[in-house]
């Protein structure tokens, strides 16, 4: 693999071939090394998934158990465990469909589709009240895009800079990742990126962001043709939050030049960021937002657009058409998860575990000076690590070993642009064991300092 590849590949996920990979296999058994050797023998490679870490046999809860029988508390979970494993609530509903409706042919609906959509747009604004299911967030962003179209006639789309948005030949060509993009060309729709609004790695002293709202409205002004404008609220790997004044300013350009906003929520939807949804934090009406993830608890693939009333106009157009549509398991695993978020007090928890994490990791870049920044809110955390403080160069070589360090302590979780460990553990999550995760990290902190 080539230095350029290599660069970009950390801005998705920890690198397969590093020498810190290389050196984790050799403390693995003989049992996993196999079914790893035989698992790369079957599956096509691909990037940043193959060779892949360990082999699981069980999950639950907030734990990932492998075939040696070591457990890892998951703090990535592909941000489907908002629920955590195999909750037993969840998995009730479930097996209760599956003995009496587990598929619907698409001709036809089904009870628990429609209370299920009455349930989920009873927690949109008033406005936001028709869905579309789809199988998985990838197809739910490009039913977003097909229905930007329709509603705005115009084709184009702006996006944010290294953004990710799904790996099909669409989300790619709106996504701004690069190593997504290698051999793809030429892509469809034609998207501009503009900058992600960061806070840490800006010298500007902006607090409202504007320079980042000024760049999509001078894009938007210029071309007559941009009908969308699609992000993440929050944005979820390297944990942006922007301003509440950044996507006021959003929303009031992307209603003046009639461009269609889509707000991507397919990994930090429910509870993850203290709200149901991120862009409750903001007092924004988005026109379409896509979700995903743990909308299926962890267990069924599956998920949605919202959307307005307004723009329920394209009947004569198939927008999404997926086989497994209105599933009604999809719709039965996405019904009791929110239902046992509500009825558990889930958002209210995650705002008390919003202010541990806080002090807790603030008390660690007291004490580590390779953290340059803390950022998060809810349950979801990044930790940005830099070599100085002043220029902010990434401790690339450093984040990854913490990582391994952490993943033998029996800790999991992702490292984002190279640099940053991002930390997002289940909902159900214990103050306990949010405590023994940060005492793992602090652990791994000394170990290299
Ligand atoms: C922000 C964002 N959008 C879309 C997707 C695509 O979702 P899926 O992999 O379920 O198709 C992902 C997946 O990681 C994501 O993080």
């Amino acid at each position: 693999m080539n230095k350029m590849d290599e660069a970009h590949l950390l801005t998705e996920g920890d690198v397969n071939f590093s020498a810190s990979r290389k050196m984790w296999y050799s403390v693995l058994d003989k049992t996993t090394l196999d079914l790893l050797e035989e698992d790369a023998h079957y599956f096509l490679h691909q990037s940043l998934s193959t060779p892949c870490l360990d082999v699981l046999e069980s999950c639950e809860g907030i734990y990932i158990k492998d075939v040696s029988g070591k457990s890892y508390m998951d703090f990535h979970g592909n941000n489907v465990h908002q629920v955590g494993y195999r909750n037993p609530y969840v998995i009730d509903k479930i097996k209760q469909q599956m003995d009496i409706l587990p598929f619907s042919p698409r001709r036809y609906t089904n009870g628990i589709a429609i209370e299920f959509s009455k349930k989920l747009t009873s927690l949109f604004p008033e406005s936001l009240n028709r869905v579309l299911f789809a199988p998985g967030g990838t197809s739910s962003v490009g039913i977003a895009l097909k229905l930007a179209r329709v509603i705005t006639g115009k084709n184009k789309v702006v996006s944010l800079t290294d953004s990710f948005h799904g790996a099909s030949l669409d989300a790619i060509a709106v996504g701004g990742e690069a190593q997504f993009k290698k051999y793809m060309g030429p892509l469809f729709p034609e998207t501009i990126n503009i900058p992600q609004p960061v806070q840490y790695r800006t010298d500007s002293i902006d607090p409202d962001e504007n320079l980042y709202a000024d760049a999509l409205e001078e894009i938007i002004k210029k071309d007559p043709q941009i009908g969308a404008f699609i992000a993440e609220t929050i944005r979820n790997t390297d944990v942006q939050i922007p301003s509440r004044a950044y996507w006021k300013r959003v929303r009031e350009i992307c209603t003046a030049y009639n461009v269609i906003l889509i707000l991507d929520e397919i990994p930090i939807a429910f509870g993850r960021t203290g709200k149901m949804f991120a862009f409750e934090h903001y007092d924004i009406e988005p026109d379409i937002v896509c979700l995903g993830k743990g909308l299926g608890a962890g267990i069924i693939p599956f998920a949605a657009i919202v959307t307005k009333d307004q723009y329920n106009i394209a009947a004569e157009v198939s927008l999404g058409h997926y086989t497994h549509e209105k599933s009604p398991l999809g719709c039965a695993a996405g019904l009791a998860m929110i239902t046992y978020i509500e009825e558990n007090d889930l958002l209210k928890k995650v705002k008390e575990d919003e202010l541990f994490m806080r002090s807790a990791l603030l008390r660690l870049k007291q004490q580590f000076p390779i953290i340059g920044d803390v950022r998060g809110i809810g349950l979801l955390w990044g930790i940005e690590l830099v070599k100085d403080s002043a220029t902010k160069e990434k401790a690339i070589t450093e984040a990854e070993k913490i990582m391994y360090e952490c993943l033998q302590n029996g800790l999991s979780f992702k490292v984002s642009q190279g640099n940053v460990l991002q930390l997002c553990p289940p909902l159900i999550i214990t103050r306990a064991e949010l405590e023994n995760a940060v005492l793992i990290l602090e652990k791994a902190f000394t170990s290299i300092s």
